[in-house]
């Protein structure tokens, strides 16, 4: 890997604003890097025992609907992408949620309270995790899952984002839901949270311990499916009995593109992750990106300008795969080269001027994702979600679990785009059984048929950028884990028609040199993305746990 680049860079390139340089974390034998740092030593526990990656991402996942109820999950959805090992092909667990049977294509067209159980999809994790477990786990489903259980019945520490994180949700007036407020306050909400209290969660102990013995199915039928039934009674929510017991997970074939002679693999419809991410780096192939500073305004401007027409494309195109026909044009690197010719190299592209069929009227650190390898070589990126932090604020009353509120995901008002970013257009309109479109991205780059990169992000649809980010970092700049992890991301999402970035520290005149290419320029924050970088030729871990949030990189 670009040794002299990589070393050069690890010191010379901010890793943000006033932080030194951090270093990752090493490891030969495992690694697990993610936002939960009980969920990670679980994670490494299990590898330690002898369970494989997917072992490991099973229990991490399970460990952190725990640990980390802000995006951890049972009650919502995601995408797991898993390289099984050399010479074998990678596979993506779809594990997203599903739209009600009830669900009309116009429910929210009149708006909607995004914290009530009206915008929860069908609930996806569980049979997600159980999928991944029957295609690759080595270990037992219930030693899995014990160590969850773990974790809900003693209870576990909370450490101090956590702690301010659910202060911050119960002081809000609109978490309403009074089932949330007694499992999730401190003394029934009569007190505040803070570091190194315990959070016990009873229900939720009793929830994951069915699943643990009677299986995955326990989930979705019996005594539980009629808690989500009773639930949605109250609450006016769509769910019924059948939606849950018809919920499947599918294994689906990832994107696969190449980048510079890296291959990338990421996530399929409905994830638009994957064809958006290849669709982007394609185009930035065409350039010699290198020839500039990674935060000169030259790159910048190329990275946006690829944002904006991979986005529209996302827009008008993309939607779950089950019900809508995706092109497959679009990861093609011809087409690239045809859109990369429309690039102004010193001047921004109007949004709009691209999009003259589609009628136009006038981000965050709510999911989570985790990377983890093991010793034989197979690794795993998983993005999870709730949709909002504490998705609907919901607890399922019973059941311990909060429901997600993804329905919010689906394109809400059928033909209506605006210029601050609502899409309108037909793939992504809600259809009952249909998944609504997603930005998670777990990716997974390798050489020369070996992993040398993991990573994913939160950050709705900053996910795709804040992995073009990560990609750029790594391919043709060389910054070593935690730099390319620590540094400053940008976003543009078409419309809003702007670029949103990090603080560009170190570069104050950044912001200018953008505006002068007419360019909108705005600051925001993007999402954390725990990463594992491996050297090919030791086969040594880097574990960069991100700076943005404290997670934790554990490796043994
Ligand atoms: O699937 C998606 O793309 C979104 N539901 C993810 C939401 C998210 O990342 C919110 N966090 N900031």
């Amino acid at each position: 890997m670009h040794t002299a680049l990589l070393i050069v860079l690890a010191t010379a390139l901010p890793c943000t604003a006033q932080a030194p340089p951090r270093q990752a974390v090493e490891a030969r034998n495992g690694m697990v890097v993610c936002v939960s740092p009980p969920a990670a030593d679980v994670g490494v526990a299990i590898l330690k025992r002898g369970g494989n990656a997917v072992d490991a991402a099973i229990a991490v996942a399970l460990a952190e609907a725990v640990t980390y109820p802000a995006a951890g999950n049972v009650g919502g959805g995601g995408f797991m992408l898993v390289w099984p090992g050399a010479g074998k092909e990678p596979v993506v667990f779809d594990y997203r949620e599903k739209a009600p049977a009830a669900s009309t294509a116009d429910m929210f067209a009149s708006g909607t309270d995004p914290f009530s159980s009206k915008v929860a999809g069908v609930p996806g994790t569980v049979r997600g995790l159980s999928l991944a477990h029957k295609r690759f786990g080595k270990l037992p489903w219930k030693e899995l899952v014990l160590p969850a259980v773990a974790l809900a019945e003693d209870g576990f520490e909370l450490n101090a984002p956590l702690a301010q994180s659910l202060n911050q949700i119960l002081a809000d007036k609109k978490t309403t839901n009074a089932e949330f407020r007694r499992v999730y306050g401190k003394n029934g909400g009569a007190d505040r949270w803070k570091a190194g209290d315990r959070l016990v969660l009873a229900d939720l102990g009793k929830t994951l311990r069915a699943v643990a013995e009677e299986g995955p199915d326990a989930f979705y039928t019996g005594k539980l499916a009629e808690l989500v039934e009773a639930e949605m009674k109250t609450g006016g929510g769509l769910i019924t009995k059948s939606d849950l017991a018809k919920y499947e997970a599918k294994e689906r074939k990832p994107i696969h593109g190449t980048y510079r002679g890296f291959d990338v693999y990421a996530p399929p419809p409905p994830s638009s992750g994957g064809v958006a991410l290849v669709e982007m780096l394609n185009i930035l192939e065409t350039f010699d990106l290198k020839k500039h500073e990674r935060y000169s305004p030259q790159t910048v401007h190329l990275m946006a300008e690829a944002m904006r027409r991979a986005y529209l494309d996302r827009a008008r195109h993309l939607g779950d795969q089950d019900f809508v026909q995706v092109p497959d044009h679009l990861t093609r690197k011809e087409y690239a080269k045809k859109l990369a010719a429309g690039i102004d190299p010193a001047k921004a592209t109007k949004s709009e001027s691209l999009a003259p069929d589609i009628a136009i009227t006038d981000g965050g650190t709510n999911t989570t994702h985790f990377s983890v390898a093991d010793r034989d070589g197979m690794c795993v990126a998983n993005t999870y979600t709730l949709e909002n932090a504490y998705g609907c604020r919901v607890v399922v009353r019973g059941a311990g679990y909060i429901l997600n509120n993804e329905m919010t995901d689906f394109n809400p008002k059928p033909g209506v785009t605006t210029r601050t970013g609502l899409i309108g257009t037909k793939p992504n309109q809600v259809a009952p059984g249909k998944r609504m479109l997603s930005s998670m991205t777990p990716t997974i780059m390798a050489k020369d048929g070996k992993p040398v990169l993991i990573t994913g992000s939160p950050g709705g649809r900053t996910i795709i950028n804040t992995m073009l980010c990560h990609v750029v970092n790594f391919v043709d700049y060389g910054m070593a884990a935690q730099a390319l992890v620590d540094a400053p991301r940008m976003h543009h999402q078409w419309f809003p028609d702007r670029i949103a970035h990090e603080d560009f520290a170190g570069f104050p005149d950044l912001s200018a040199k953008l505006k002068a290419m007419d360019h909108t320029v705005t600051k925001h924050r993007q999402g954390d993305g725990h990463t594992i970088v491996i050297d090919p030729k030791t086969g040594t871990f880097y574990g960069a746990a991100d700076i943005r949030i404290d997670g934790k990189a554990a490796g043994y």
